[in-house]
């Protein structure tokens, strides 16, 4: 069975690395890896950084899009997938998540026939105004295969009129759901002991004795908008007054701070020694600051889940979530770009630390399954 995988963004590259490691260690005879970047990220810090340390395959083609607007950066690279798959001819692409990525090798496959394997499938966040949404929803309803790592998942694509019960064979008008488990958790699993041998980033920040704040910003909802993120930002400063801040900034948030932050603002969080602010680190460094950490605030996806994998509390910069169970187990809180909820959120996990984290991510062997319900998928066409 021959895969295209595609990977462009920061978590994608990282989420690859579960497949990758699977084929290699129990399906290298049977299965057939192709694996295409779109240079979507570009930074060495947002993307080499996790092929040197997360062992994944290099890539066999870059299609170097780099930076555009949306509709100019989706078009090229449907562009550049559209003639990989021609010459490639696999018999699945392997799309994870929601971005712009995601969304062109979705069009570029569903339009010339190539079945989709969606990994991530059904996540919801019922706000259409994120880019993310429209990719994941569009990916969806061309997938033939979709991996759903949530119930709540589950239940978004049960409630969009995908069968539940059905009988192969499976293609795009007769779509298969696996509710499987979350290939991210894999990784956090796979790579927590890792990450504590092979990174000095907690000794390197003093962090040893230190509680500490993880914060990571970059949704353009937050980053565009200079009403929120100078109050997301002001939060952060008066929680630096109690307790050490770590921010690996994100290069679109570094970018946007100059034109949308208050430049007495940029003053303090650059000046305080109680605020880290710090590129990007790679992902052994990311688990080491999450699983030392007293409290993860973020507006990321990724992000979020691992707060909870690692048994911390989160703020999430976000209004909504498509990652409902860590809300509603209580162990995450929405307070959106909203300082006043952002301080109520911490006070109230600093005095009820969280301790029952429910396995609602699978078992650690989603990738596996996957890779086994492909082959069998595959060979029921043949
Ligand atoms: C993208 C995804 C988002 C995901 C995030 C993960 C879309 C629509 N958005 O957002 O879902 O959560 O990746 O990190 O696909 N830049 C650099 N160097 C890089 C990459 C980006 O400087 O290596 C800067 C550029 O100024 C660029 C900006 O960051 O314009 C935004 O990059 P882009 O990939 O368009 O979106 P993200 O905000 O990273
Ligand atoms: N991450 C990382 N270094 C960082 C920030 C994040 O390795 O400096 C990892 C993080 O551990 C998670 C993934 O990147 O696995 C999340 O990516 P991001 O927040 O960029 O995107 P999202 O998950 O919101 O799409």
């Amino acid at each position: 069975m021959k895969l295209v995988t595609i990977i462009g963004a920061r978590p994608q590259i990282i989420k690859a690395a579960a497949l990758s490691r699977a084929i290699k260690n129990h399906y290298s005879n049977r299965i057939q890896e192709v694996i295409v970047h779109t240079g979507q990220h570009y930074d060495d810090n947002m993307s080499q950084v996790f092929f040197d340390e997360l062992g994944i395959p290099h890539p066999d083609y870059n299609l170097h899009v780099g930076s555009a607007s949306h509709g100019v950066q989706t078009a090229r690279m449907t562009e550049g997938i559209e003639e990989v798959l021609l010459k490639e001819k696999p018999d699945f692409i392997v799309l994870y998540g929601d971005t712009n990525s995601t969304l062109a090798g979705a069009v570029a496959a569903a339009k010339i026939h190539v079945p989709i394997v969606h990994i991530e499938a059904g996540l919801r966040s019922f706000n259409k105004s994120m880019p993310e949404e429209i990719n994941r929803i569009v990916c969806d309803h061309c997938s033939t295969l979709l991996f759903t790592p949530t119930k709540a998942g589950l239940e978004n694509l049960k409630r969009e009129g995908f069968p539940m019960d059905n009988d192969g064979p499976f293609t795009i008008d007769n779509p298969k759901v696996y509710h499987c488990g979350d290939i991210m958790y894999d990784n956090s699993l796979y790579f927590a002991s890792i990450a504590e041998q092979k990174t000095d980033i907690i000794q390197r920040l003093g962090l040893t004795s230190n509680p500490f704040i993880l914060a990571t910003i970059h949704r353009d909802s937050n980053t565009d908008h200079p009403e929120r993120l100078n109050a997301i930002f002001e939060a952060l400063i008066q929680l630096s007054k109690t307790t050490q801040v770590v921010l690996p900034l994100h290069p679109r948030t570094a970018k946007l701070l100059k034109t949308n932050l208050d430049s007495e603002k940029q003053t303090q969080i650059f000046n305080r020694p109680s605020i880290s602010i710090i590129p990007p680190v790679s992902f052994l460094e990311m688990i080491a600051l999450e699983r030392h950490t007293q409290l993860v605030m973020t507006d990321s996806g990724g992000v979020q889940k691992e707060a909870y994998f690692f048994k911390k509390p989160c703020i999430i910069l976000r209004p909504e979530t498509e990652w409902v169970e860590i809300v509603e187990t209580g162990n995450a809180i929405l307070v959106d770009a909203d300082e006043t909820r952002i301080m109520q959120a911490w006070q109230h996990f600093e005095g009820n630390p969280p301790t029952a984290f429910p396995e609602i991510f699978g078992d650690g062997h989603a990738a596996e399954f996957m890779l086994e319900q492909m082959l069998l998928t595959n060979a029921t066409r043949k």
